[in-house]
């Protein structure tokens, strides 16, 4: 290890080396790795590039550049994910949030008007990202997260906790809406949506990092789909309404399913890159 180490060199250092392995944002990675090992946000570490790391810090910062070489990627290795405006923990037994999924959360708040005390149900919760950003966003709304991974279950509670949603949300292990007694006004879902034969072809960060049932959607990547739409028209009530995430190809795929199990198509919503990532469904 070098001696003098100071955390401008550790970041030119790991920029560099996250660079020749072809890494998306390596100057950026390399910024949040050293920042959160020396415990400073990553604006101030040029206004700090001559400090010299302790031993301590050294190892750290080692240590994660070793994981990100092996494409563990940021969020994983710093325990959290920012995702809305929210701050939510990620562990081995969770999706880490994708920014995409944000299309979803917008469309949902976009009905809020239509229901003032709005109840939801959040099919596959992972880490409670989205109803927990839905509920900061309508204060007036509570909700449910159902995953069938009790570690995810666990993870979306000490999120909820962590961000002071404890008396809104609740969440639970289960499959789909087993065992649910209660009907819902908007139900939200972005369930495992890869078909099968597409998971090797993906990159190394997500096929090695978030977990298969966070990901496999069966042979077609409708497996989720068929099992949970005739679950949720069976738990919206009769206004209700339903928003899927989808695969950015999958749109008339999974329009083509909503009317075998009731469900109306009544709008789709397009993510910043202009795909169609949420549909929108309401009951017939
Ligand atoms: C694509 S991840 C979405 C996680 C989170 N909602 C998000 O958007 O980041 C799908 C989630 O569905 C859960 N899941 C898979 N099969 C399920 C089932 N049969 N019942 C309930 N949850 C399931 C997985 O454990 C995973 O957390």
């Amino acid at each position: 290890m070098a001696q003098n180490w100071t955390i401008g060199r550790a970041v030119s250092e790991l920029t560099a080396a996250f660079d020749a392995l072809g890494l998306d944002t390596p100057r950026l990675d390399a910024r949040i790795l050293v920042g959160h090992a020396v415990k400073l946000e990553p604006s101030l570490l040029f206004a700090r590039a001559d400090r010299i790391l302790t031993e301590e810090e050294s190892i750290l910062i080692r240590d994660y550049a070793a994981r990100r070489e092996k494409h563990e990627p940021v969020a994983r290795i710093i325990g959290h994910r920012g995702f809305w405006d929210l701050d939510f923990l990620v562990t081995p037994d969770t999706l880490d949030p994708r920014a995409d999924t944000e299309t979803l959360v917008a469309a949902v708040l976009k009905c809020r008007a239509q229901y003032p005390a709005s109840r939801i149900l959040d099919l596959g919760t992972g880490t409670g990202c989205i109803l927990l950003s839905i509920l900061k966003d309508w204060p007036e709304a509570s909700g449910v997260g159902v995953d069938l991974n009790p570690g995810a279950v666990a993870v979306a509670t000490e999120n909820s906790n962590r961000l002071g949603f404890n008396a809104r949300a609740f969440f639970r292990q289960g499959n789909w809406c087993d065992g649910l007694d209660e009907n819902f006004d908007v139900i939200v879902s972005n369930p495992p949506y890869i078909a099968e034969a597409e998971l090797p072809g993906l990159a190394l960060d997500v096929t090695h990092f978030d977990p298969h049932l966070a990901l496999s959607g069966g042979d077609d990547g409708l497996v989720a789909y068929r099992a949970l739409l005739p679950e949720a028209r069976e738990h919206l009530l009769p206004d209700g309404r339903l928003f899927l995430e989808i695969g950015s190809t999958q749109a008339p795929a999974v329009s083509a399913l909503l009317p075998v199990h009731n469900f109306r198509l009544e709008a789709e919503h397009r993510d910043l890159g202009g795909f169609v990532r949420c549909l929108e469904a309401v009951t017939v």
